[in-house]
């Protein structure tokens, strides 16, 4: 059936993953890609799909409502999938409003624009193709984990998991940066045009993603890269904070999944039950970067560098997603083993995508495709 999906943040790190199952998966679809291209929207992650023709890349701030339900009546979008945010917890400390502004105005913006197109339709578009076939509308809000706060070590030198404690999807909201502030506001709008309007929406709240195409100010990719350069790699505090981790192309599966097959008004957990603690990931990754580039073992250890840790930084997070597992048989693909070993070798072969990022030359990528 042709349907209309306009993806938010569709130029960022998980954005072009989902934009690119989508337009591999579904080429009965037409994906509208709506990004601000602000310092982490990146058009070269998306450039073997570029040139599709059911593909469509538009620069827009979300903020900007008019221009919004004017693009969404044009082109009679039927799904939004919205993923354009602000993402990064240290900027968040520095930089508040920016992150108030575009995860919170940015998504009511979006729940307006939704609801003024869709209700009076019924909840329902009309197929291009068949009009007697009426498509439900849905807009499907991608959040994070963090806005549940975070969860204690209970046992700090011992295997994960670290602690008896998961979030749960009726896990209370304790956010503690001002980014996760932020998304658990913008969590709080949608289920309000839910329950108040009747608006078809759908959250997940994920875990931490590493995979190909992650803004390299991310641990992941800026430790990976200053190993290779044989940089500090600046551990804040002690390393000791959990973080559970998630393979890109296992959320964009889930995604997937819970646009087509979630139910309306209810909220799914993504994760991988793959608690790390900071430091023995960076101890794994020195590990496997120093093989693959055949430096002797421990080569790289004395890099590690202590640094005074991040305000208010959460101790662990860990996520229960069984039921995304029982309602919609979603499970992760990767081994964690196997999934850095591809992603410490897509960013060592990927060395002038990481180059064109640290220079800034790829934000005139824009201006050569599009200008
Ligand atoms: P990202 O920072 O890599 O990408 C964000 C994208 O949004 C960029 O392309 C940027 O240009 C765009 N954008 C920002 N402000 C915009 C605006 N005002 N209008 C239009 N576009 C705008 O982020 P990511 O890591 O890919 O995260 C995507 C979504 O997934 C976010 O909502 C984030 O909260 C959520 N999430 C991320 C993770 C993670 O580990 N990265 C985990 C769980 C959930
Ligand atoms: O849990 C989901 C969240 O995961 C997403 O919502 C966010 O968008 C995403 O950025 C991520 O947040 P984190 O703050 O956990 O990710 P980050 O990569 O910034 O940091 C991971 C851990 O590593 C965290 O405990 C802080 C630590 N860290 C990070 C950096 C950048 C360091 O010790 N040194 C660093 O230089």
């Amino acid at each position: 059936m042709k349907r209309t999906i306009l993806i938010t943040g569709g130029a960022g790190f998980i954005g072009s993953h989902v934009v690119r199952l989508l337009v591999n998966k579904y080429p009965e679809y037409r994906i509208i890609n709506v990004d601000k291209l602000t310092y982490a929207g990146n058009l070269a992650n998306l450039q073997d799909i570029e040139d599709r023709p059911d593909y469509k890349f538009v620069r827009l701030d979300i903020c900007d409502f008019d221009a919004i339900c004017q693009l969404m009546k044009e082109e009679k979008v039927d799904g939004i999938i919205h993923l354009a945010a602000e993402s990064h917890v240290d900027r968040s400390i520095k930089d508040p409003f920016t992150f108030a502004r575009t995860n919170v105005m940015g998504t009511l913006s979006l729940l307006q624009a939704a609801r003024l197109c869709w209700e009076p339709l019924g909840w329902h578009c009309h197929s291009e193709k068949h009009s007697d076939v009426r498509i439900p509308c849905r807009l499907y809000h991608v959040s994070a984990d963090e806005v549940y706060g975070a969860l204690a070590l209970d046992n700090p030198g011992g295997e994960p998991p670290y602690g008896s404690d998961f979030f749960r999807e009726d896990t209370a909201y304790n956010p503690h940066s001002p980014y996760s502030a932020s998304k658990a506001a913008s969590d709080h709008f949608v289920r309000s045009f839910h329950d108040t309007y009747g608006l078809p929406t759908v959250i997940s709240n994920c875990s931490n993603n590493y995979g190909p195409y992650q803004f390299p100010e991310k641990l992941i990719p800026l430790f990976i890269n200053n190993i290779r350069h044989g940089k500090p790699l600046p551990v804040y505090g002690k390393g000791e904070n959990v973080r559970d981790w998630l393979y890109v192309e296992d959320h964009a599966r889930a995604i997937d999944l819970i646009f087509h097959e979630g139910k309306d008004g209810e909220t799914y957990n993504i994760g991988g039950f793959n608690e790390w603690k900071n430091i023995d990931l960076i101890k794994t990754m020195i590990r496997t970067v120093d093989r693959i580039l055949g430096n002797p073992e421990g080569h790289s250890l004395p890099l590690i560098t202590f640094v005074q840790d991040r305000a208010g930084h959460d101790l662990r997070y860990a996520i229960d997603s069984t039921k995304l597992k029982s309602e919609l048989g979603w499970e992760p693909s990767l081994q964690f083993e196997e999934g850095i070993e591809k992603t410490v070798r897509w960013y060592l072969d990927h060395q002038d995508w990481m180059d064109n990022v640290t220079s800034g030359e790829y934000q005139s990528y824009y201006k050569e495709m599009y200008e």
